[in-house]
């Protein structure tokens, strides 16, 4: 078993997918621009090959040096698991003929109105929306679709320019404030709470599923500084709330044509119980949310990703024990951390449910919390019981403060 790995030392996640390739017994081959020794030592300890590309994120550029480097080889997969390598991915194995999924089929996960539309096809509740490339095309849609709405970008990430537009004057002042955005999507705004679903399929059947709750919605975290948002991982996934929401995520899988691999799906629940699908990708979610899922049953996604990707089937027998929430931290002020308060209290009154605690440091430079999720540091968390896990989420959120100047 071959598997080229685009992209093994970055993100941070990538090594320990490397990793398991290698312990589920693959010859891992890692492609990246950088050269070899700059690479992290796990990921050089688990690649049996290095091949360093001029450039990874020209898709032809990248079929051409993969060609050459790989030619007369027998290659059996091409996987990637960072958002912006997966269509190159696709494209590897167009061209060297390795089975997996299409680029076709894996656009339909990175093209926000198409998969919409290939969602909607299947009879699914998607929001209404409109793409749209001009500020009349913006207009026009909003004319139809009504307020408020939401505009973000077709291939945005990390909600970055996403808007939400509740009158005429902040349309016009969003339009403004978004004209380098060339393509976007112009939708119905839902209402309602805001749920993952991932899981990691088997030729398009999920194998392992997981579902988390976003607190509070992502794009009100995104816009409000001084919120500590969470995310939490729901251990019971047999309760009446997500059904809804499970079943259309598994119609997603169908509608998508997915194949083997990660996913990470939005949805919404409406307050009428009504779900509506949000987006998804064909790749691990991010901001740690992997380490999240592994602490709710302690295992070892990771390696389990690795056996779908090459012998399809997953050795998942540990029960779902845990509600694990991951709290990020955002200080107050501008430049370098200076203190945190509350942390030792926190610790001393959560220890046994404290898994992780990654703040920054007195001394380092706080980061963007506009650009990062991660913002200036996180606590992971777990609990048996939901009401447990949201208690010491909130004690984080509430009592662990971090100031900057
Ligand atoms: N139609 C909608 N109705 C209500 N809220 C929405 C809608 N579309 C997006 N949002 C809000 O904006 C956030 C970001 O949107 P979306 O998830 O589509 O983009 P993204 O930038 O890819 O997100 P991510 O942070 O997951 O990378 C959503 O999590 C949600 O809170
Ligand atoms: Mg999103």
């Amino acid at each position: 078993m071959r598997v080229v790995f685009l992209s093994p030392g970055y993100p941070a996640e990538m090594p320990d997918f490397v990793r398991g390739l290698a312990e589920v017994g693959a010859q891992v081959i890692g492609v990246g621009e950088g050269p070899a020794a700059g690479l992290p030592e796990k990921t050089r300890k688990a690649l049996t090959e290095y091949i360093q590309v001029p450039r990874l994120f020209d898709e032809n550029s990248l079929v051409h040096s993969l060609s050459i480097a790989l030619r007369g080889r027998k290659v059996d997969r091409v996987e990637s698991l960072w958002e912006p390598l997966v269509i190159a991915a696709a494209k590897v194995r167009e061209a060297l003929g390795v089975p997996g999924m299409s680029a076709d089929t894996v656009e339909g996960f990175r093209d926000k109105q198409l998969m919409k539309d290939r969602v909607a096809r299947a009879g699914l509740r998607v929001p209404q929306a409109e793409r749209v490339r001009t500020q009349a095309e913006v207009r026009a849609a909003a004319g139809r679709l009504g307020f408020p709405l939401i505009l973000k970008p077709i291939a945005g990430a990390g909600s970055a320019d996403t808007h939400r537009v509740d009158t005429a004057a902040q349309l016009d002042a969003v339009i403004r404030a978004t004209a380098h955005v060339t393509e976007a999507s112009c939708e119905e705004f839902v209402d309602g709470e805001e749920y993952t679903y991932d899981t990691i399929c088997v030729n398009g059947v999920p194998v392992y599923e997981n579902v988390c709750r976003y607190l509070p919605r992502p794009l009100i975290a995104r816009t409000n500084e001084w919120i500590s948002p969470a995310v939490v991982t729901v251990r019971d996934l047999d309760q009446p709330h997500i059904q809804a929401g499970i079943k259309l995520g598994r119609g997603v899988m169908k509608a998508l044509g997915m194949g083997t691999g990660f996913t990470h799906m939005e949805w919404y629940r409406k307050p009428n119980g009504e779900v509506v699908f949000g987006e998804i990708g064909c790749r691990v979610g991010g901001a740690r949310l992997i380490d999240q899922m592994n602490f709710t049953s302690d295992i070892d996604l990771y390696r389990e990703w690795a056996r779908a990707v090459c012998w399809g089937k997953v050795d998942i027998t540990h029960p779902r024990m845990y509600n694990c929430a991951i709290i990020f931290k955002r200080a107050q002020g501008q430049g370098v951390i200076q203190r945190i308060t509350g942390l030792h209290d926190f610790i001393r009154r959560n220890r046994d449910h404290i898994l992780v605690e990654d703040l920054l440091r007195p001394g380092q430079r706080r980061r963007d919390w506009k650009q990062t999720l991660v913002s200036d540091g996180y606590l992971i968390i777990r609990h048996p019981t939901w009401e447990g896990a949201l208690t010491i989420a909130d004690d984080a959120a509430q009592t662990i403060g971090m100031f900057a100047e």
